[in-house]
């Protein structure tokens, strides 16, 4: 029996949702812990392209899935979404989607302040996905949040908006001068949600428990990536949930003795949308080519993704960090075609080599790259599908990897297609 985590090593659109579909296959439920739909998922089944931003990435492969309580979901987004499924003809049952009672919602004043946040910030400006993802999670930490079980109550959830609002609009109309929300409104439109809903949600860690009970395999999707965690990323661009493995625990209500192993999902070269520290961006025309090539947009906000060299201290910052047992490597096709390749080993601060992921920001600003450089290849790797098909560049590319981090590269994906994949060691069939 395996329960595995997945997580993204760098800032996020690593490829989790591809490989977290893969492993899909051999898994029993999968489940989302953290996040909301800041995150964008893209799976490729066929042709066909799916971005899912709130449902578990394991839908396709028509598993259990479930939304853990350390996830914060808007209701809105979430009908959007099974609608589209329902559209793309698959329909997604209550018995097929577990909601956790714990999870908190996202409000319309909770995406009004991030996007009124983010537009009068200038020199601090996150770039958040203006999804209302902060402001949600402010207000669970301030114990103001509301969730699924108080949105299932009627009189609780009314009183609740009644009562959260007055302080929301105070800060609306005098801070940013907004209109205020009409909070009979609000209780009118999510009470449609709570009616669509109802039969979704689920005391999740107790499901959970009764897979697990049953010797059956779990998935747990990470969303983001660990450099956008809360405590450990380059704070405060970040986001404001926990990304890290350790989280997917409190996130879907398991004790850490269930999980068996940490795969830690690795761009073969690194992205960041959004700002922040970024030390092995490559602002010249690699960047653009690996830009253009990998098709760097974000898959939530289609905002052009900055593109830069791996980075070994962050890879290596995450290994510790999520206590990761295996890597998967993806988009290793987008680097064909260049002469060389250059992976970061270290970064140069204050005239001193270190290999550590410095918590000042103006100190990993002030840091520069040291590479090494290893021949690229020219051939189309999107046809391999055992290692023994990549060039000898690639191979040395990967070992290199392996080498530097210390750990086995279980799958390497070299195309969008759920096939275009070589797995070496699958964390379910151990
Ligand atoms: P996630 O947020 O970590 O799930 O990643 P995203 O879906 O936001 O971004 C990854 C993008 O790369 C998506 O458009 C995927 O379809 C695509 N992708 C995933 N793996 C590969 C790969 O091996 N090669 C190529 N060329 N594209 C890939
Ligand atoms: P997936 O799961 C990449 C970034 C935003 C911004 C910062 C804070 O697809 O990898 P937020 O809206 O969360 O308050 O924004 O975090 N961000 C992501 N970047 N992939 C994601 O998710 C992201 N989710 C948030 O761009 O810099
Ligand atoms: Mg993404």
């Amino acid at each position: 029996m395996a329960n595995i985590v997945i997580i993204g090593t760098q800032w996020g659109d690593e490829g989790k949702g591809k490989i977290v579909d893969l492993l899909a296959e051999r898994a029993d439920v999968v489940v989302r812990f953290q996040g909301g739909n800041n995150a964008g998922h893209t799976l490729v089944i066929n042709g066909k392209q799916f971005v899912f931003h709130l449902i578990p990435s394991g839908t396709l492969q028509k598993k259990t899935c479930m939304i853990g309580n350390g996830v914060v979901v808007d209701p809105a987004v979430l009908l959007e979404e099974l609608e589209q499924l329902a559209d793309a003809g698959v329909s997604v049952s209550p018995e097929q989607l577990r909601i956790s009672d714990k999870a908190h919602l996202i409000m319309p004043y909770h995406k009004v302040i991030d996007l009124a946040r983010e537009s009068k910030k200038d020199a601090c400006k996150i770039g958040t996905t203006g999804r209302g993802i902060g402001p949600a999670y402010e207000d669970k930490a301030s114990r103001c949040g509301i969730r699924f079980a108080e949105l299932l109550d009627e009189t609780l959830f009314a009183e609740r908006v009644r009562g959260v609002l007055e302080e929301k609009n105070f800060y609306l109309e005098q801070y940013f001068s907004l209109p205020t929300i009409d909070p009979e409104d609000v209780i009118e439109e999510y009470r449609r949600y709570a009616e669509t809903l109802a039969p979704f949600v689920a005391d999740v860690p107790v499901e959970l428990e009764a897979v697990a009970a049953a010797g059956k395999q779990i998935l747990f999707e990470g969303a983001q990536g660990t450099h956008l965690d809360i405590d450990h990323g380059t704070y405060p661009y970040v986001t404001s949930s926990s990304t890290v493995a350790g989280n997917a625990c409190c996130g879907a209500g398991v004790g850490p003795k269930r999980i068996t192993g940490v795969i830690g999902i690795v761009k073969a070269y690194t992205t960041r949308v959004g700002m922040g520290p970024f030390p092995s961006e490559l602002l010249d025309e690699t960047g653009d080519y690996l830009q253009e090539k990998g098709a760097e947009f974000g898959a939530t906000t289609g905002r052009r993704r900055r593109c830069g060299w791996l980075d070994m201290v962050l890879l290596n910052n995450a290994a510790r960090l999520n206590g990761m047992t295996g890597v998967a490597i993806t988009k290793l096709d987008v680097l064909g075609g260049l002469e060389e390749l250059k992976i970061c080993t270290a970064y140069e601060c204050n005239g001193k080599h270190t290999a550590a992921f410095p918590a000042n920001l103006r100190m990993l600003e002030g840091c520069t790259p040291v590479y090494e450089t290893l021949p690229g290849w020219a051939e189309d790797i999107s046809g391999a599908r055992a290692l023994k098909d990549l060039p000898e560049a690639t191979r040395n590319y990967l070992n290199r990897i392996e080498e530097l981090a210390g750990l086995p590269i279980d799958i390497v994906s070299v195309g969008p297609e759920r096939g275009q994949t070589i797995v070496t060691r699958n964390p379910f069939e151990e």
